[in-house]
């Protein structure tokens, strides 16, 4: 049977993470458009609930990369330190999430921060930005694994506009590099076309991004009220 989005969602969603249902489309839309043979990399997978999607959607013949260290740091929304047990058991998850899916043969994981993995993976044809959300990580997933993309490559990143690293990030590479072209987003995820952008184009392209710059204001509102306990809404993602 052909898997399709509304069969692997219902088992992806019963995963634990950050992932909406409305991100997880987008995502199968930019996995499955890539074509055989390719390579499509998640940078943090947690426990694969993202990732379900990714390898559901791919084309037989496209390499499903997981780079994810597993560390217990930077797991999600205000976790950024954590202990080597609740890694560990993001592992556990992840396999057993993958095992119930039946996806273990669709990919392969490298258990390392994204920023050691470069030299494990070749060329990438859809890269999805998820791991470490402070600005010097994210940043760097953005300038060197984003050179990585093929022309007519995509890229996705998720927690835009809601981190502050990662949308700091962004203002100093998708905003102005020209190297990406804005094409949407839902809630925080964005995605991106690898583009060669000329310097009107380029303008036009920072513009579009800075439209979400108001909601990224309105969360940082909300995240200050949630941490103070004042709201007890959900964290913004
Ligand atoms: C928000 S979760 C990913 C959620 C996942 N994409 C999903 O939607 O199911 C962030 C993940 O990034 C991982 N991570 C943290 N630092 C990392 C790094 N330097 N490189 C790669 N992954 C990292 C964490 O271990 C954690 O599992």
């Amino acid at each position: 049977m052909t898997t399709t989005f509304d069969n692997i969602w219902p088992l992806a969603d019963k995963a634990e993470g950050w992932c909406s249902e409305g991100q997880a489309r987008a995502l199968w839309h930019l996995a499955s458009a890539v074509n055989s043979p390719g390579t499509i990399v998640e940078i943090g997978s947690y426990r694969a609930r993202s990732l379900q999607i990714l390898a559901s959607a791919a084309a037989q013949g496209v390499d499903v990369v997981a780079i994810d260290p597993h560390g217990g740091n930077d797991r999600g929304p205000q976790q950024w330190t954590g202990t080597a047990e609740e890694g560990n058991e993001d592992s556990e998850r992840f396999w057993a999430n993958l095992t119930a899916a039946g996806l273990t043969d669709r990919i392969s994981h490298i258990r390392s921060r994204s920023q050691a993995a470069h030299d494990d993976v070749g060329n990438v044809d859809f890269l999805y930005i998820d791991g470490a959300h402070g600005f010097g990580p994210a940043r760097d997933d953005l300038v060197r694994w984003g050179a990585k993309v093929n022309d007519g490559g995509s890229m996705a990143v998720h927690d835009c506009f809601s981190s502050v690293g990662v949308t700091l990030a962004l203002m100093t590479t998708t905003f102005v590099s020209g190297r990406w072209r804005f094409v949407g987003r839902e809630r925080s995820l964005a995605w991106f076309e690898r583009a060669d952008l000329a310097p009107r184009q380029r303008v036009t392209n920072a513009l579009r991004q800075a439209t979400s710059l108001p909601w990224f204001a309105t969360n940082l509102v909300r995240k200050a009220l949630i941490a103070t306990r004042i709201s007890k809404a959900d964290w913004p993602y």
